[in-house]
């Protein structure tokens, strides 16, 4: 934090990006550290279509620490957020020990504002993003710089995976102390510029039971929770790796739907059972199968997290016939014109046989809309500061950020 002027806070705002699990994270080992009980692999979306946007202020003048989030201010004495302050506090202050005379404002308070452009807890990874921007931005306001994963690890476990873009792993590591719990980069964003992402937004309630007390349950009750961490995963980890980087997309998308699978199915042998997907979502299942089936050939993926949306990986060329298959067996309520968002997709007519192969009873407004994306970068400060959230005093605006 440069120092010209004492009395004016020091602002940078950050965005970040959602990530989606093709090799899911279920289960803690630690609860406070966050350390899972398997490893886990990711793709980031990229940032034109979801992401989080937060602005830092730092003022030798604030009276305590602060956040607002979408609107509201929030309780920051949350044990999670305590812990990203913390750690990045803690690294600032060792910088400073180290001689870095760039590292001042360590005892001024912070104000803290956040805004998703996309449904919070509608299952879209809204605390990934979240926490990996809060972490980015106190990084970049402090001058902590480094893996920062570790640190977003402790606010939400997926968040560690959205601190970098393209394809990432989240090691688990074995440390007690966790320091070698880390997300590592297996392959950047442009690795892959045909792979496409569809998110079908089912419902954008509120989800049953949060990841967090559902993965407690999961871990106390379920034995498939358990064969699944110790002899699937490490396994499954090793060939997702080596998909992605043969960009092998049946592989790819076999995996992505095993593991999709596998997850949902711990969920069901946790006692009592917790059920996410509904009749939308399966309805999406049957779709995604019966239309690889009609082709001979996988096409198309579907991943769920904790929530009815499904996440749909597909190449470029197959997107257009998809999207008009998902309109056809999902009739939105309008003629369709707010139904597909994000990257535009070319209109295509579908062909009676294919109609007749998938052949599902029609479920209208069983989907609200698509968003249309692909892989992206990872975190980035905003350079154009009429994306601050907070005014030059270090105080909300009153403008929200557009949702999508
Ligand atoms: C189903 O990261 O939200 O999305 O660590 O308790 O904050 P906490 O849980 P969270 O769990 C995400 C679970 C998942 C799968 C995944 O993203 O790997």
């Amino acid at each position: 934090m440069p120092e010209d002027n004492a009395d004016k806070p020091y602002i940078v705002t950050c965005t970040a990006p959602v990530n989606i699990a093709v090799i899911k994270y279920w289960g803690k080992r630690d609860e406070d550290l966050i350390l899972p009980i398997n490893s886990s692999l990711s793709v980031t979306l990229h940032q034109d279509q979801l992401k989080t946007t937060t602005t830092v202020a730092i003022s030798r003048l604030f009276k305590e620490d602060r956040l607002w989030l979408n609107g509201k201010e929030e309780d920051i004495t949350h044990p999670r957020l305590q812990s990203c302050l913390r750690e990045i506090r803690r690294l600032a202050r060792k910088r400073r020990n180290d001689g870095d005379p760039d590292s001042t404002g360590l005892s001024h308070k912070v104000h803290i504002c956040s805004v998703n452009n996309f449904p919070t807890a509608a299952g879209l990874a809204s605390s990934a993003a979240g926490f990996a921007c809060l972490v980015y931005s106190l990084a970049q306001a402090f001058g902590v710089e480094g893996n920062l994963s570790g640190i977003a690890r402790q606010g939400s476990g997926s968040a560690c995976r959205s601190m970098h873009g393209g394809f990432v792993q989240w090691i688990m590591g074995n440390r007690e102390d966790g320091k070698d719990s880390v997300a590592q980069q297996v392959e950047p964003e442009s690795h892959w510029p045909e792979l496409r992402v569809l998110v079908l937004v089912a419902c954008a309630e509120r989800k049953p039971i949060g990841s967090t007390s559902g993965m407690q349950t999961s871990v106390q009750t379920s034995l498939l929770l358990k064969h699944r961490a110790e002899s699937v995963v490490p396994c499954r980890m090793g060939e997702m790796i080596d998909a992605v980087r043969r960009k092998d997309f049946p592989a790819f998308a076999e995996l992505t739907m095993k593991d999709s699978n596998q997850f949902h199915a711990t969920c069901l042998d946790t006692y009592p059972p917790i059920f996410y997907l509904n009749s939308v979502s399966q309805q999406v299942i049957h779709l995604v199968h019966r239309y690889n089936r009609h082709y001979s050939e996988t096409r198309v993926a579907y991943s769920f997290d904790a929530g009815p949306n499904a996440v749909i990986f597909t190449l470029q060329q197959h997107v257009p016939e998809f999207v008009q298959v998902v309109q056809h067996f999902f009739p939105p309520d309008t003629n369709g014109e707010d139904f597909i968002k994000g990257l535009p997709v070319r209109h295509v007519a579908l062909s009676e046989e294919l109609k007749r192969a998938v052949g599902l009873e029609p479920m209208p407004k069983g989907i609200n809309y698509i968003i249309s994306t692909k892989a992206g970068p990872g975190p980035r400060v905003a350079d154009d500061p009429s994306q601050n959230l907070l005014s030059a005093d270090g105080f909300p605006k009153e403008t929200k950020a557009p949702l999508i």
